[in-house]
């Protein structure tokens, strides 16, 4: 049904205006004043922020790790995103074990059928880099709409892989214009140091930070750095947490290298004490890259202020406290890593951002959803709000005053690593191509209405046989 949207004010990546926008078949029809309603749901947005919706490209949805899987499902974990203001999602499909890559696009498919209430793509996260799986990505890349690969350099039990086979990954990147997601921390060194601290006894939850130095993420990044330049790829630096990788990745940048790189909330708001916390308390704030010393929020800040860093993630990868999270009681080590993030993304960056005066609405826009839509090959149909964008639409309050609390929020678990933050603003509608989502803060959409986003590469596979042909 058509939707006209009065009295707000619109903003996107460039603009701030007073516009009324009408929506029909799922797409912003027009932008203006005195628009002809025409049978369309008319709907008050005075006094609301009229922001394109959030786009979240870094989730671990149903996703197995660490021995276990993450408590969010497709269906908890896209609501959750909704009621957050979030209406895109790119998730890893994580691919270990299968023979053919395919194989995993397909059982990825499977979880998000039926359940995903917002728009989603995938990231192929390809955990066993060897001569066999490189040899099928291209192909499984432009089959399935998948225009990224994310590499680990952490994890060296699970997914770590080698300089080696990273640099072929580049240089399938480069061949393709896939761009390259890497996890940056050097796995093998924080390996010596686990089996270092659990030798002289140290089991609790703070050993994470201990024996996650941000040395080795520095390390880490300014090698994938290298490595990406030298294969000619295109290399985004997953959450981004320290000075050290910040200052890499701005040297880079300086000399024209081809990088971007993302950050997370968390790390922008929370520090390393929280794995302090008594008890087994400090496991819920355990993930990796870890929280990090105080001073590096501002270094973090400062990098997305002057477009250094150019995208928020949530790293979504939720896990019980009183569940999952309890496999690492005796040994941090084996605690599974990851948090609850996906809701609370757009919301924080709002108030930690935008409302303490740190960002411009902009820039948060920019942030939040453009920038990704941009860099994922979304954009102009995901990311803004243009006449023919997708009417993917956030009716925002910027003057609702809130708590964050794991008694309210929509996530499948049983705490919230902001508990008690005190955020301003609040998303109360949201819709996907011009259907409710969210209605006055209630969901209203149906599991299995969204869809799933074909992805072009930047150089398919025609346009490289014909530059064979050429030479
Ligand atoms: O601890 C985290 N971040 N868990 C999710 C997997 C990853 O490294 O992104
Ligand atoms: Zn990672
Ligand atoms: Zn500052
Ligand atoms: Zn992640």
């Amino acid at each position: 049904m058509k939707k006209l949207i009065t009295g707000g004010t619109v903003v996107t990546a460039a603009d701030e205006y007073r516009a009324d926008v009408l929506v029909e078949d799922g797409k912003v029809a027009q932008i203006g004043h005195d628009l002809d309603a025409g049978g369309a749901e008319v709907v008050d947005a005075s006094g609301l922020l009229v922001f394109p919706g959030g786009i979240d490209p870094h989730t671990h949805l149903d996703m197995p790790f660490n021995n276990t899987v993450t408590d969010d499902d497709w269906e908890t974990g896209t609501i959750a995103a909704a009621h957050g203001g979030t209406t895109t999602i790119i998730d890893f499909c994580l691919t270990a074990g299968e023979k053919r890559l395919k194989d995993a696009v397909v059982k990825w498919h499977e979880k998000a059928d039926g359940k995903a209430v917002i728009d989603y793509g995938f990231h192929l996260m390809v955990g066993e880099l060897n001569e066999d799986t490189l040899s099928q990505l291209p192909d499984v890349l432009e089959e399935e709409g998948i225009a990224s690969v994310k590499v680990f350099l952490a994890y060296a039990r699970e997914f770590q892989a080698s300089d080696r086979t990273l640099f072929q990954a580049f240089k399938v990147g480069a061949d393709t214009g896939a761009v390259v997601l890497v996890h940056c921390e050097n796995g093998s060194v924080i390996d010596e140091l686990v089996d270092t601290a659990l030798a002289e006894g140290h089991t609790e939850p703070k050993y994470h930070y201990l024996t996650r130095p941000p040395q080795l993420e520095g390390e880490a990044t300014k090698r994938a750095i290298e490595l990406a330049n030298l294969a000619g790829a295109k290399l985004y630096v997953v959450h981004v947490t320290c000075k050290e990788a910040v200052d890499e990745i701005i040297e880079a940048r300086n000399k024209g290298y081809d990088v971007l790189g993302e950050t997370c909330p968390p790390y922008l708001t929370l520090d390393q004490t929280y794995l302090e916390k008594p008890g087994f308390e400090g496991a819920k704030y355990v993930w990796s890259p870890p929280l990090r010393e105080k001073s590096n929020q501002d270094v973090l800040w400062h990098a997305l202020q002057s477009g250094q860093l150019q995208t928020i993630g949530s790293d979504q990868c939720s896990f019980n406290f009183n569940g999952k999270k309890r496999l690492g009681i005796d040994d941090f080590s084996k605690i599974p890593n990851g948090g609850p993030f996906i809701e609370d993304r757009f919301g924080v960056m709002y108030s930690e951002g935008v409302a303490k005066g740190r960002i411009s609405l902009q820039e948060f826009v920019a942030l939040v959803s453009t920038n990704a839509a941009k860099t994922f090959g979304l954009f102009p149909q995901k990311g803004t709000i243009a006449v023919g964008s997708d009417a993917d639409i956030v009716l925002f309050d910027p003057n609702v005053e809130r708590t964050i609390s794991a008694s309210t929020h929509h996530m499948n678990v049983d705490y919230n690593a902001f508990e008690g933050m005190e955020v301003r603003g609040e998303p109360v509608s949201v819709m996907v191509r011009g259907e409710w989502v969210i209605k006055d803060r209630k969901f209203v959409g149906n599991p299995g209405s969204g869809k799933y986003l074909r992805r072009k590469l930047a150089n398919a596979k025609t346009v490289r046989q014909q530059e064979v042909m050429q030479s």
